[in-house]
């Protein structure tokens, strides 16, 4: 992952002097999505063969070249999925949508990704696993789709919300920058022009409870899943309040816990303010303790869902959140064309389906430090 960030983030940029370090302009939520969207996938479903490529450096730049394409088409059918989910699209959209998938659907195919290298275990272990199930191949490819779909909708628009809770909240960033300036003094590490590309270890990753409190507390507020279960018996649910629900078998249960616990402000106090210390107790560990009405609640933040098909991509997508921050805090100054700028409201269409969209963009503007 940090490889392809570095790729991506640090390739075409100048550094030099104040007069040469220009600044770069472009909406943060285009640039963090594309970001993250493009090192995951790289990092997920493996990057271009040096050998077969010419050279390394070759390699790198088809691999820059090939998922920002990749990332241009996912787009469309992400701006296209809350109507589909809803099956209203017109029939334009429809035909559109059907391109999509099956553009994602050869681009994903496992003939050509098993064209890269440095493939995860995560997809290459459960693909293999399905071609031993006997499972078609036109399926197959099929289902490396619904993995890209599965591990690269969320990240990216969860970092665009965690840089600018950020950049919003001064104290915050001050907060979290010394952390990551601290943990890069820990291990001897200096940013500086010509200098070496950072190293980002993780044990280094395991040492920021400030930023892993800012993460959640920014998943608290931007992911809003519905979390659907088949009722697989009859049975009676029970609510914490005394009230009980008598549901049949073939029923479907869908929960929302973002208004539920997440919005409550008897387990989160101004629920609709960022504080980044939120999840942090006192002496500066993970809080993990809330109550409400006197009671300590168990599930308090669920961006993640719960049960037995709670995220399995969850400490990878986390890591990819700290990872993508702590390189733009280290190597970039950056910050809102306009720093009155009000933070978007969330696209009321996309509730339900993960974390959030903003309603509009915000423009920015970033440049190396050195
Ligand atoms: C901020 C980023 C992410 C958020 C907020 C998120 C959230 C979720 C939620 C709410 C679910 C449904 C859980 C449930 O029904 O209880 C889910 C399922 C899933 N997620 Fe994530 N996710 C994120 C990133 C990722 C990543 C990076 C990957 C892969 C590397 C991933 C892979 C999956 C898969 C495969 C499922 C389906 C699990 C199943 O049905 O058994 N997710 N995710």
């Amino acid at each position: 992952m940090m490889n392809n960030l570095q790729n991506l983030m640090l390739h075409s940029i100048k550094s030099g002097n104040d007069d040469e370090r220009l600044w770069q302009e472009d909406g943060l939520f285009a640039y963090c999505y594309n970001i993250v969207f493009r090192a995951g996938y790289l990092a997920l479903f493996g990057n271009e063969v040096a050998k077969t490529s010419g050279s390394v450096d070759k390699a790198k730049e088809l691999d820059r070249k090939v998922s920002d394409e990749l990332f241009y088409e996912f787009r469309k059918y992400d701006q296209l999925f809350p109507k589909l989910a809803y099956g209203v699209l017109g029939p334009s959209e429809k035909m559109e949508a059907e391109r999509l998938k099956r553009l994602f659907w050869n681009v994903l195919s496992v003939m050509k990704v098993n064209t890269k290298e440095n493939i995860s275990g995560w997809v290459s272990e459960s693909q293999q696993m399905r071609a031993e199930r006997g499972m078609h191949e036109s399926m197959q490819d099929r289902h490396m789709f619904l993995l890209l779909w599965a591990s690269q909708g969320n990240t990216g628009p969860a970092s665009f919300w965690l840089l600018l809770f950020l950049m919003k909240h001064p104290e915050a960033m001050k907060a979290v920058k010394s952390e990551v300036d601290e943990v890069l003094r820990e291990t001897g590490q200096e940013v500086k022009r010509g200098g070496l590309l950072i190293n980002l270890t993780r044990d280094m990753l395991l040492k920021t409870p400030v930023l892993d409190s800012a993460v959640d507390e920014s998943l608290r507020m931007t992911a809003a899943p519905v979390l659907t279960r088949a009722v697989l018996e009859d049975m009676s649910l029970k609510m914490d309040n005394g009230r009980e629900y008598k549901i049949r078998k073939g029923d479907r249960v869908a929960l929302f816990p973002y208004t539920a616990v997440q919005m409550d402000p008897e387990v989160h106090p101004d629920p609709h303010t960022f504080k980044y210390n939120r999840f942090l107790t006192p002496d500066g560990g993970k809080k993990t303790e809330f109550y409400k009405g006197g009671k300590k609640v168990k599930y308090y933040n669920m961006p993640w869902g719960a049960g037995v098909s709670m995220c399995p991509g969850r400490f990878f997508a986390v890591n990819e959140l700290k990872q993508f921050v702590f390189l733009m805090l280290t190597y970039f100054d950056f910050e809102l064309k306009n720093p009155d700028e009000e933070i978007p409201d969330i696209d009321v269409r996309r509730w339900g389906f993960g974390t959030m969209q903003p309603t509009r963009d915000i423009p920015f503007r970033y440049r190396l430090r050195f």
